[in-house]
Protein backbone atom coordinates (compact mmCIF):
# COMPACT_ATOMS: atom_id res chain seq x y z
CA UNK A 1 0.00 0.00 0.00
CA UNK A 2 1.89 3.36 -1.39
CA UNK A 3 1.61 6.16 0.90
CA UNK A 4 2.07 9.87 0.78
CA UNK A 5 5.83 11.05 1.03
CA UNK A 6 5.38 14.91 2.12
CA UNK A 7 8.85 16.40 1.39
CA UNK A 8 8.28 19.57 -0.71
CA UNK A 9 4.80 19.78 1.15
CA UNK A 10 6.40 18.41 5.00
CA UNK A 11 5.68 22.35 6.28
CA UNK A 12 3.11 23.12 4.71
CA UNK A 13 0.63 22.75 7.28
CA UNK A 14 2.59 25.58 9.19
CA UNK A 15 1.57 29.24 9.51
CA UNK A 16 5.11 30.59 8.74
CA UNK A 17 6.24 27.88 6.08
CA UNK A 18 6.91 30.31 3.65
CA UNK A 19 9.19 32.57 5.94
CA UNK A 20 13.07 31.66 5.95
CA UNK A 21 12.34 31.47 9.55
CA UNK A 22 10.23 28.73 9.28
CA UNK A 23 11.66 27.14 6.30
CA UNK A 24 14.95 27.15 8.07
CA UNK A 25 13.39 25.32 10.96
CA UNK A 26 12.79 21.99 8.69
CA UNK A 27 16.78 22.17 7.75
CA UNK A 28 15.96 24.98 5.01
CA UNK A 29 19.78 26.06 3.23
CA UNK A 30 21.44 23.19 5.15
CA UNK A 31 21.88 21.48 1.66
CA UNK A 32 22.99 24.81 0.23
CA UNK A 33 25.96 25.09 3.01
CA UNK A 34 26.41 21.13 1.97
CA UNK A 35 26.58 22.25 -1.88
CA UNK A 36 28.87 24.97 -1.38
CA UNK A 37 31.65 22.71 0.11
CA UNK A 38 31.78 19.94 -2.95
CA UNK A 39 32.27 20.80 -6.87
CA UNK A 40 29.66 21.63 -8.41
CA UNK A 41 30.36 18.38 -10.90
CA UNK A 42 30.02 16.12 -8.43
CA UNK A 43 26.46 17.68 -7.51
CA UNK A 44 25.79 17.43 -11.21
CA UNK A 45 26.72 13.53 -10.64
CA UNK A 46 24.57 13.03 -7.72
CA UNK A 47 21.37 14.60 -9.51
CA UNK A 48 22.06 12.25 -12.50
CA UNK A 49 22.58 9.00 -10.10
CA UNK A 50 19.45 10.10 -8.19
CA UNK A 51 17.69 9.83 -11.82
CA UNK A 52 15.50 12.92 -10.95
CA UNK A 53 13.59 13.97 -14.60
CA UNK A 54 12.06 16.93 -15.04
CA UNK A 55 8.83 17.50 -13.52
CA UNK A 56 7.31 19.84 -15.75
CA UNK A 57 5.39 17.15 -17.52
CA UNK A 58 8.64 15.95 -20.67
CA UNK A 59 10.22 14.18 -17.61
CA UNK A 60 13.55 14.95 -19.53
CA UNK A 61 16.54 13.83 -16.98
CA UNK A 62 17.39 16.59 -15.21
CA UNK A 63 21.05 15.68 -14.53
CA UNK A 64 21.45 14.71 -18.01
CA UNK A 65 20.39 18.32 -19.38
CA UNK A 66 22.56 20.49 -16.73
CA UNK A 67 25.52 18.07 -18.34
CA UNK A 68 24.89 19.28 -21.88
CA UNK A 69 26.01 22.65 -21.24
CA UNK A 70 29.38 23.16 -23.58
CA UNK A 71 32.59 23.16 -21.46
CA UNK A 72 34.22 25.41 -23.59
CA UNK A 73 31.78 27.91 -24.29
CA UNK A 74 32.92 31.86 -22.55
CA UNK A 75 29.62 32.74 -22.65
CA UNK A 76 27.86 33.62 -19.17
CA UNK A 77 25.48 30.80 -18.45
CA UNK A 78 22.20 30.56 -17.17
CA UNK A 79 19.24 29.26 -15.04
CA UNK A 80 15.98 29.83 -15.80
CA UNK A 81 13.00 28.65 -13.72
CA UNK A 82 9.93 27.94 -16.19
CA UNK A 83 7.21 28.73 -13.38
CA UNK A 84 4.59 29.40 -16.05
CA UNK A 85 2.31 26.48 -15.14
CA UNK A 86 -0.49 27.30 -17.33
CA UNK A 87 -1.63 23.80 -18.32
CA UNK A 88 -5.59 23.46 -17.79
CA UNK A 89 -5.72 20.95 -14.56
CA UNK A 90 -2.23 21.67 -13.54
CA UNK A 91 -1.95 23.65 -10.14
CA UNK A 92 1.39 22.26 -7.99
CA UNK A 93 3.87 24.77 -8.83
CA UNK A 94 1.69 27.41 -7.56
CA UNK A 95 0.64 26.42 -4.44
CA UNK A 96 4.53 24.87 -3.72
CA UNK A 97 5.68 28.70 -4.00
CA UNK A 98 3.23 30.03 -1.90
CA UNK A 99 3.70 27.63 0.62
CA UNK A 100 6.98 27.16 0.31
CA UNK A 101 9.17 29.81 -1.73
CA UNK A 102 12.54 28.78 -0.16
CA UNK A 103 12.25 25.56 -1.15
CA UNK A 104 12.29 26.39 -4.76
CA UNK A 105 14.99 29.41 -4.07
CA UNK A 106 17.43 27.50 -2.22
CA UNK A 107 17.15 24.92 -5.27
CA UNK A 108 18.18 27.76 -7.49
CA UNK A 109 21.07 28.58 -5.43
CA UNK A 110 22.15 24.59 -5.65
CA UNK A 111 21.49 24.13 -8.91
CA UNK A 112 22.78 27.80 -10.50
CA UNK A 113 26.04 26.83 -8.47
CA UNK A 114 26.14 23.45 -9.99
CA UNK A 115 25.98 24.31 -13.14
CA UNK A 116 28.45 27.66 -12.77
CA UNK A 117 26.17 30.36 -13.67
CA UNK A 118 25.76 33.35 -11.79
CA UNK A 119 22.63 34.48 -12.88
CA UNK A 120 19.18 33.14 -12.35
CA UNK A 121 15.69 34.06 -13.48
CA UNK A 122 12.32 32.59 -12.29
CA UNK A 123 9.58 33.27 -15.06
CA UNK A 124 6.09 33.36 -13.19
CA UNK A 125 2.77 33.18 -15.06
CA UNK A 126 1.30 36.40 -15.30
CA UNK A 127 -1.85 35.66 -13.65
CA UNK A 128 -0.59 34.63 -10.54
CA UNK A 129 0.19 38.32 -9.10
CA UNK A 130 -0.02 37.16 -5.27
CA UNK A 131 2.37 34.28 -5.80
CA UNK A 132 5.08 36.63 -8.14
CA UNK A 133 4.77 39.47 -4.93
CA UNK A 134 5.49 36.15 -2.16
CA UNK A 135 8.42 35.06 -4.33
CA UNK A 136 9.73 38.45 -4.50
CA UNK A 137 9.46 38.62 -0.99
CA UNK A 138 11.57 35.59 -0.51
CA UNK A 139 14.25 36.22 -2.91
CA UNK A 140 14.72 39.64 -0.77
CA UNK A 141 14.34 37.71 2.50
CA UNK A 142 17.55 35.18 0.84
CA UNK A 143 19.72 37.86 -0.32
CA UNK A 144 19.65 39.52 3.28
CA UNK A 145 20.33 36.80 4.57
CA UNK A 146 23.40 35.74 2.13
CA UNK A 147 22.26 32.90 1.00
CA UNK A 148 21.92 34.45 -3.23
CA UNK A 149 24.03 37.63 -3.82
CA UNK A 150 27.58 38.33 -4.12
CA UNK A 151 30.21 35.94 -1.87
CA UNK A 152 26.83 33.63 -0.76
CA UNK A 153 27.32 32.08 2.68
CA UNK A 154 31.15 33.71 2.32
CA UNK A 155 31.90 30.84 -0.23
CA UNK A 156 32.92 33.57 -2.83
CA UNK A 157 30.17 32.01 -5.09
CA UNK A 158 28.31 35.33 -6.28
CA UNK A 159 24.24 34.48 -7.85
CA UNK A 160 21.53 36.94 -8.64
CA UNK A 161 18.06 35.68 -8.53
CA UNK A 162 15.40 37.82 -10.70
CA UNK A 163 11.62 37.23 -10.28
CA UNK A 164 10.12 38.23 -13.92
CA UNK A 165 6.20 38.44 -14.23
CA UNK A 166 5.06 36.78 -17.62
CA UNK A 167 2.18 38.18 -19.22
CA UNK A 168 -0.33 35.32 -18.68
CA UNK A 169 0.20 33.33 -22.53
CA UNK A 170 0.25 29.51 -22.41
CA UNK A 171 3.04 29.24 -25.12
CA UNK A 172 5.52 31.22 -22.91
CA UNK A 173 5.55 27.61 -20.61
CA UNK A 174 7.15 26.21 -23.43
CA UNK A 175 11.27 26.78 -22.92
CA UNK A 176 12.05 28.93 -26.23
CA UNK A 177 8.87 31.05 -26.25
CA UNK A 178 9.51 31.51 -22.35
CA UNK A 179 13.68 32.60 -23.50
CA UNK A 180 11.78 35.07 -26.57
CA UNK A 181 9.32 36.52 -23.83
CA UNK A 182 12.29 37.26 -21.09
CA UNK A 183 14.72 38.82 -23.46
CA UNK A 184 11.52 41.59 -24.62
CA UNK A 185 10.31 39.75 -27.73
CA UNK A 186 6.99 38.34 -28.04
CA UNK A 187 6.97 34.85 -27.27
CA UNK A 188 6.99 32.88 -29.66
CA UNK A 189 8.93 28.92 -29.56
CA UNK A 190 12.23 28.92 -31.71
CA UNK A 191 13.23 25.99 -33.66
CA UNK A 192 14.93 23.26 -31.63
CA UNK A 193 17.71 22.46 -32.04
CA UNK A 194 19.61 24.06 -31.23
CA UNK A 195 18.42 23.51 -27.53
CA UNK A 196 18.43 25.89 -24.69
CA UNK A 197 21.80 23.99 -23.17
CA UNK A 198 23.38 25.05 -25.94
CA UNK A 199 21.97 28.40 -27.14
CA UNK A 200 19.70 29.61 -25.00
CA UNK A 201 18.87 33.09 -23.41
CA UNK A 202 21.04 35.25 -25.09
CA UNK A 203 22.44 32.69 -27.33
CA UNK A 204 24.17 31.70 -24.08
CA UNK A 205 23.91 28.08 -22.03
CA UNK A 206 20.99 27.79 -20.90
CA UNK A 207 19.42 25.49 -17.92
CA UNK A 208 15.71 25.95 -18.10
CA UNK A 209 13.63 23.77 -15.55
CA UNK A 210 10.01 23.24 -13.64
CA UNK A 211 9.94 24.75 -10.55
CA UNK A 212 8.95 21.30 -8.56
CA UNK A 213 12.44 19.77 -10.52
CA UNK A 214 14.48 22.87 -8.70
CA UNK A 215 13.02 22.59 -5.54
CA UNK A 216 13.72 18.58 -5.25
CA UNK A 217 17.60 19.18 -5.82
CA UNK A 218 18.35 20.45 -2.10
CA UNK A 219 16.58 16.89 -0.66
CA UNK A 220 18.68 15.35 -2.42
CA UNK A 221 21.98 16.89 -1.90
CA UNK A 222 20.16 16.34 1.94
CA UNK A 223 19.86 12.91 1.94
CA UNK A 224 21.46 11.63 -1.06
CA UNK A 225 20.54 9.85 -3.84
CA UNK A 226 19.77 6.41 -2.28
CA UNK A 227 17.56 7.89 -0.37
CA UNK A 228 15.77 9.77 -3.50
CA UNK A 229 16.01 6.07 -5.74
CA UNK A 230 14.70 4.31 -2.60
CA UNK A 231 10.93 6.28 -3.84
CA UNK A 232 9.32 5.58 -7.21
CA UNK A 233 10.39 2.91 -9.70
CA UNK A 234 13.74 2.40 -11.16
CA UNK A 235 13.43 4.66 -14.33
CA UNK A 236 10.99 6.90 -12.34
CA UNK A 237 12.68 7.93 -9.16
CA UNK A 238 11.65 9.68 -5.77
CA UNK A 239 8.43 11.67 -5.33
CA UNK A 240 6.08 14.39 -7.03
CA UNK A 241 2.93 15.91 -6.70
CA UNK A 242 0.29 14.66 -7.76
CA UNK A 243 -2.60 16.92 -7.85
CA UNK A 244 -6.02 15.75 -7.67
CA UNK A 245 -9.05 18.67 -8.78
CA UNK A 246 -12.92 17.62 -10.60
CA UNK A 247 -15.37 15.83 -9.19
CA UNK A 248 -13.10 14.25 -6.01
CA UNK A 249 -14.28 14.21 -2.26
CA UNK A 250 -10.97 15.81 -1.45
CA UNK A 251 -9.35 17.73 -4.12
CA UNK A 252 -5.77 19.01 -3.68
CA UNK A 253 -1.65 18.28 -3.90
CA UNK A 254 -0.96 14.84 -2.89
CA UNK A 255 2.67 14.82 -2.98
CA UNK A 256 3.57 10.41 -3.15
CA UNK A 257 6.14 8.40 -4.65
CA UNK A 258 5.89 7.81 -8.72
CA UNK A 259 4.30 4.68 -9.20
CA UNK A 260 1.60 5.10 -6.98
CA UNK A 261 -1.66 4.16 -8.89
CA UNK A 262 -5.12 6.38 -8.93
CA UNK A 263 -6.94 3.72 -7.19
CA UNK A 264 -4.42 4.55 -4.30
CA UNK A 265 -5.19 8.26 -4.58
CA UNK A 266 -8.70 8.37 -4.48
CA UNK A 267 -8.67 6.11 -1.65
CA UNK A 268 -6.29 9.21 0.06
CA UNK A 269 -8.16 11.60 -1.10
CA UNK A 270 -11.80 10.10 -0.16
CA UNK A 271 -13.13 8.68 -3.28
CA UNK A 272 -14.70 9.99 -6.49
CA UNK A 273 -17.84 12.74 -5.12
CA UNK A 274 -20.20 10.40 -3.01
CA UNK A 275 -22.78 8.88 -5.00
CA UNK A 276 -20.93 9.02 -8.41
CA UNK A 277 -18.42 7.06 -10.42
CA UNK A 278 -15.59 7.31 -12.06
CA UNK A 279 -15.81 7.95 -16.22
CA UNK A 280 -12.44 9.64 -17.51
CA UNK A 281 -9.62 11.43 -15.76
CA UNK A 282 -6.30 13.05 -17.23
CA UNK A 283 -3.16 11.26 -15.86
CA UNK A 284 -1.02 14.73 -16.33
CA UNK A 285 -3.28 17.92 -17.63
CA UNK A 286 -5.00 18.20 -20.84
CA UNK A 287 -2.74 17.71 -22.93
CA UNK A 288 -2.02 13.98 -22.07
CA UNK A 289 -4.34 11.44 -23.63
CA UNK A 290 -7.24 10.83 -21.40
CA UNK A 291 -7.73 7.63 -19.42
CA UNK A 292 -11.10 5.77 -18.07
CA UNK A 293 -11.42 3.61 -15.21
CA UNK A 294 -9.72 0.66 -16.99
CA UNK A 295 -6.94 2.57 -15.75
CA UNK A 296 -7.17 3.03 -11.71
CA UNK A 297 -4.51 0.25 -11.65
CA UNK A 298 -1.92 2.02 -13.93
CA UNK A 299 1.31 2.75 -11.97
CA UNK A 300 1.62 6.55 -12.66
CA UNK A 301 5.31 6.43 -13.41
CA UNK A 302 6.68 7.78 -16.76
CA UNK A 303 6.66 3.94 -18.20
CA UNK A 304 3.59 2.36 -17.11
CA UNK A 305 1.84 5.75 -18.20
CA UNK A 306 3.31 5.44 -21.47
CA UNK A 307 2.65 1.71 -22.60
CA UNK A 308 -1.10 1.89 -21.50
CA UNK A 309 -1.15 4.97 -24.06
CA UNK A 310 -0.97 8.32 -21.88
CA UNK A 311 1.43 10.59 -20.64
CA UNK A 312 2.74 10.90 -17.15
CA UNK A 313 3.00 14.81 -17.85
CA UNK A 314 2.22 17.23 -15.45
CA UNK A 315 0.26 14.81 -12.84
CA UNK A 316 -2.54 17.13 -12.58
CA UNK A 317 -5.48 14.09 -12.63
CA UNK A 318 -8.44 16.21 -13.13
CA UNK A 319 -11.39 13.55 -12.93
CA UNK A 320 -14.23 13.68 -14.24
CA UNK A 321 -17.84 11.53 -13.39
CA UNK A 322 -20.25 9.79 -15.07
CA UNK A 323 -22.34 13.02 -15.14
CA UNK A 324 -19.65 14.87 -17.18
CA UNK A 325 -19.91 14.91 -21.39
CA UNK A 326 -17.01 13.67 -22.75
CA UNK A 327 -17.49 16.33 -26.18
CA UNK A 328 -18.22 19.18 -24.22
CA UNK A 329 -14.94 18.85 -21.93
CA UNK A 330 -13.03 18.38 -25.11
CA UNK A 331 -14.51 21.14 -26.39
CA UNK A 332 -13.68 23.40 -23.44
CA UNK A 333 -9.99 22.47 -23.45
CA UNK A 334 -10.05 22.93 -27.75
CA UNK A 335 -11.17 26.21 -26.80
CA UNK A 336 -8.34 27.15 -24.62
CA UNK A 337 -5.54 25.50 -27.14
CA UNK A 338 -7.32 27.39 -29.65
CA UNK A 339 -7.13 30.60 -27.66
CA UNK A 340 -3.77 29.94 -26.95
CA UNK A 341 -2.26 29.14 -30.52
CA UNK A 342 0.18 31.66 -30.99
CA UNK A 343 -0.29 31.32 -34.77
CA UNK A 344 3.17 30.96 -35.98
CA UNK A 345 2.79 27.62 -37.67
CA UNK A 346 -0.41 26.38 -39.56
CA UNK A 347 -1.40 22.79 -38.24
CA UNK A 348 -1.89 24.23 -34.54
CA UNK A 349 -3.20 27.80 -35.67
CA UNK A 350 -5.87 26.29 -38.11
CA UNK A 351 -6.04 23.29 -36.49
CA UNK A 352 -7.38 24.33 -33.58
CA UNK A 353 -9.66 26.46 -35.21
CA UNK A 354 -11.16 24.12 -36.77
CA UNK A 355 -11.55 21.29 -34.19
CA UNK A 356 -13.21 24.11 -31.94
CA UNK A 357 -15.74 24.40 -34.88
CA UNK A 358 -16.06 21.10 -34.85
CA UNK A 359 -16.67 20.29 -31.87
CA UNK A 360 -19.44 22.91 -31.25
CA UNK A 361 -21.24 21.89 -33.80
CA UNK A 362 -21.25 18.33 -32.40
CA UNK A 363 -22.35 19.70 -28.93
CA UNK A 364 -25.84 21.85 -30.75
CA UNK A 365 -26.96 19.16 -32.56
CA UNK A 366 -25.44 20.59 -36.12
CA UNK A 367 -23.05 17.16 -36.66
CA UNK A 368 -22.56 14.13 -38.80
CA UNK A 369 -20.79 10.94 -38.35
CA UNK A 370 -18.64 12.52 -41.10
CA UNK A 371 -17.15 14.99 -38.41
CA UNK A 372 -15.28 12.34 -36.37
CA UNK A 373 -13.53 11.26 -39.28
CA UNK A 374 -12.81 15.05 -39.88
CA UNK A 375 -11.47 15.84 -36.08
CA UNK A 376 -9.50 12.68 -36.91
CA UNK A 377 -7.85 13.50 -39.73
CA UNK A 378 -7.38 17.07 -38.37
CA UNK A 379 -5.53 15.21 -35.33
CA UNK A 380 -3.54 13.60 -37.78
CA UNK A 381 -2.38 16.63 -39.60
CA UNK A 382 -1.48 18.46 -36.01
CA UNK A 383 0.07 15.56 -34.36
CA UNK A 384 4.40 15.63 -35.12
CA UNK A 385 3.48 18.28 -37.53
CA UNK A 386 3.15 21.62 -35.62
CA UNK A 387 6.31 23.50 -34.26
CA UNK A 388 6.10 22.84 -30.56
CA UNK A 389 4.23 20.42 -28.06
CA UNK A 390 1.18 22.89 -28.44
CA UNK A 391 0.03 20.99 -31.05
CA UNK A 392 0.41 17.31 -30.06
CA UNK A 393 -1.20 18.49 -26.59
CA UNK A 394 -4.22 19.41 -27.81
CA UNK A 395 -4.62 16.62 -30.66
CA UNK A 396 -4.24 14.22 -27.47
CA UNK A 397 -7.94 14.77 -25.74
CA UNK A 398 -9.51 14.75 -29.20
CA UNK A 399 -8.10 11.01 -30.14
CA UNK A 400 -8.39 9.54 -26.92
CA UNK A 401 -12.02 10.34 -26.41
CA UNK A 402 -13.05 9.27 -29.79
CA UNK A 403 -11.17 6.28 -29.16
CA UNK A 404 -12.77 5.66 -25.64
CA UNK A 405 -16.21 7.13 -26.02
CA UNK A 406 -17.16 7.00 -29.75
CA UNK A 407 -20.61 6.08 -29.11
CA UNK A 408 -21.13 9.13 -26.81
CA UNK A 409 -19.81 11.50 -29.91
CA UNK A 410 -22.32 9.63 -32.31
CA UNK A 411 -25.08 10.02 -29.76
CA UNK A 412 -24.71 13.42 -30.22
CA UNK A 413 -25.38 12.72 -33.96
CA UNK A 414 -28.15 10.50 -33.31
CA UNK A 415 -29.85 12.70 -30.79
CA UNK A 416 -29.85 15.91 -32.16
CA UNK A 417 -27.19 17.30 -29.88
CA UNK A 418 -25.33 16.78 -26.65
CA UNK A 419 -27.74 14.47 -24.30
CA UNK A 420 -26.26 15.87 -20.78
CA UNK A 421 -27.63 18.83 -19.07
CA UNK A 422 -23.86 21.09 -18.33
CA UNK A 423 -25.37 22.82 -15.75
CA UNK A 424 -25.50 20.18 -14.06
CA UNK A 425 -23.11 17.85 -15.23
CA UNK A 426 -19.73 19.70 -15.66
CA UNK A 427 -17.77 20.88 -12.56
CA UNK A 428 -17.57 24.63 -13.98
CA UNK A 429 -21.28 25.00 -15.58
P1 LIG B 1 10.92 18.05 -24.86
O1 LIG B 1 10.86 16.58 -24.68
O2 LIG B 1 11.15 18.61 -26.21
O3 LIG B 1 12.08 18.65 -23.93
C1 LIG B 1 12.17 18.41 -22.56
C2 LIG B 1 13.40 19.11 -22.03
O4 LIG B 1 14.58 18.40 -22.37
C3 LIG B 1 13.63 20.52 -22.58
O5 LIG B 1 14.14 21.33 -21.57
C4 LIG B 1 14.66 20.32 -23.69
O6 LIG B 1 15.44 21.48 -23.92
C5 LIG B 1 15.49 19.20 -23.10
N1 LIG B 1 16.11 18.38 -24.16
C6 LIG B 1 15.51 17.41 -24.88
N2 LIG B 1 16.40 16.86 -25.75
C7 LIG B 1 17.58 17.51 -25.55
C8 LIG B 1 18.88 17.40 -26.13
N3 LIG B 1 19.15 16.52 -27.10
N4 LIG B 1 19.84 18.25 -25.69
C9 LIG B 1 19.59 19.13 -24.71
N5 LIG B 1 18.39 19.27 -24.11
C10 LIG B 1 17.40 18.48 -24.53
O7 LIG B 1 9.55 18.61 -24.27
P2 LIG B 1 8.97 20.10 -24.13
O8 LIG B 1 8.40 20.54 -25.42
O9 LIG B 1 9.98 20.99 -23.46
O10 LIG B 1 7.80 19.87 -23.09
C11 LIG B 1 6.62 19.17 -23.43
C12 LIG B 1 5.88 18.78 -22.17
O11 LIG B 1 5.53 19.92 -21.44
C13 LIG B 1 4.59 18.05 -22.43
O12 LIG B 1 4.84 16.67 -22.38
C14 LIG B 1 3.66 18.52 -21.33
O13 LIG B 1 3.44 17.50 -20.39
C15 LIG B 1 4.42 19.64 -20.66
N6 LIG B 1 3.62 20.84 -20.49
C16 LIG B 1 3.61 21.39 -19.24
C17 LIG B 1 2.88 22.52 -18.98
C18 LIG B 1 2.83 23.10 -17.60
O14 LIG B 1 1.98 23.98 -17.34
N7 LIG B 1 3.70 22.66 -16.70
C19 LIG B 1 2.13 23.21 -20.06
C20 LIG B 1 2.19 22.52 -21.31
C21 LIG B 1 2.93 21.38 -21.52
Amino acid sequence: MTTLTPVLSDNWDRPDSFTLAGYRDGGGYEALRTALTMEPDAIVDLVKTAGLRGRGGAGFPAGMKWSFLPKDNPKPRYLVVNADESEPGTCKDVPLMLANPHALIEGVAVAAYAIRSHQAFIYVRGEVLHVIRRLKQAVDEAREANLIGPDVLGSGFDLDVVVHSGAGAYICGEETALLDSLEGYRGQPRLKPPFPAVAGLYASPTVVNNVESIASVPPIVRNGAEWFTSMGTEKSAGFGFFSLSGHVERPGQYEAPLGVTLRELLDMAGGVRRGHSLKFWTPGGSSTPIFTDEHLDTPLDFESVGAAGSMLGTRALQIFDETTCVVHAVGRWIEFYAHESCGKCTPCREGNYWMVQVLDRLEHGEGTEADLEKLLDICDNLLGRAFCALGDGAASPVMSSIKHFRQEYIDHVTRGGCPFDHRKATAWG
